[in-house]
C-alpha cells in the first residue's frame, strides 16, 4: 500500500514536471505595456530583455503599444540589420500584437516607424526546440548528493 501510493505520487510529480516543459507561454514583449518604443539607452533595449528570457517552439510574444502611432513588422535579418521597413515579411498595428512562435531559430522584429529602428526600436528572438530545452543543464546553486528522486525498494 505504502509502495503504491508512493509510485503514484512520483507519476504525479513526472506528470506535472512534464506539463511545465510543454505548456506554451506568452511573453510581454519588454515584460510591460508600451515597452515597443525606443530604448532610452543600451541597457533599457528589448535585446537584453530577450537575453534573460527564453522563448521554446510555441510560445508567443506579445506586444501592447499604441496601434495609431506605431507598429510591429516581422522582416528578415537582412531587413533587421539594415533597418529596411519597405519590404516585411508581416506587418502589425493592431495595437495588442500576438505571435506565435512557430519554428526553431531567430525571429526578426523592428518597428514601422521612420527612423525608430534606426534609434534601436528592434528585437531578435531566438526560440529553442523543446528537445533541447530538455537537455539544457538546469542552473542549480547546490550539488545534489544523490538522485533527487530515491528509488523505490522492493
Ligand atoms: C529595402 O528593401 C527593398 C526590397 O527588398 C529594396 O528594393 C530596397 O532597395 C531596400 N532599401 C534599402 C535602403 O536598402
Amino acid at each position: 500500500m505504502a509502495v503504491f501510493s508512493r509510485n503514484v505520487f512520483v507519476m504525479a510529480i513526472l506528470f506535472f514536471s512534464l506539463l511545465s516543459f510543454t505548456e506554451a507561454r506568452d511573453h510581454l514583449v519588454g515584460g510591460k505595456t508600451n515597452s515597443w518604443k525606443i530604448p532610452s539607452s543600451e541597457s533599457d533595449s528589448l535585446n537584453r530583455w530577450a537575453e534573460k528570457t527564453r522563448f521554446l517552439v510555441g510560445d508567443s510574444l506579445v506586444w501592447k503599444y499604441d496601434g495609431a502611432k506605431d507598429s510591429v513588422l516581422e522582416v528578415s535579418k537582412k531587413d533587421y540589420v539594415t533597418c529596411n521597413t519597405s519590404s516585411p515579411i508581416a506587418m502589425h498595428n493592431d495595437g495588442n500584437t500576438k505571435i506565435v512562435l512557430e519554428h526553431f531559430g531567430a525571429y526578426y522584429f523592428i518597428s514601422g516607424v521612420k527612423g525608430s529602428c534606426e534609434q534601436g526600436q528592434k528585437l531578435v528572438v531566438v526560440t529553442l526546440s523543446k528537445r533541447r530545452y530538455a537537455d539544457a543543464p538546469v542552473p542549480s546553486p547546490v550539488e545534489f548528493d544523490g538522485p533527487a528522486i530515491a528509488p523505490t525498494s522492493n
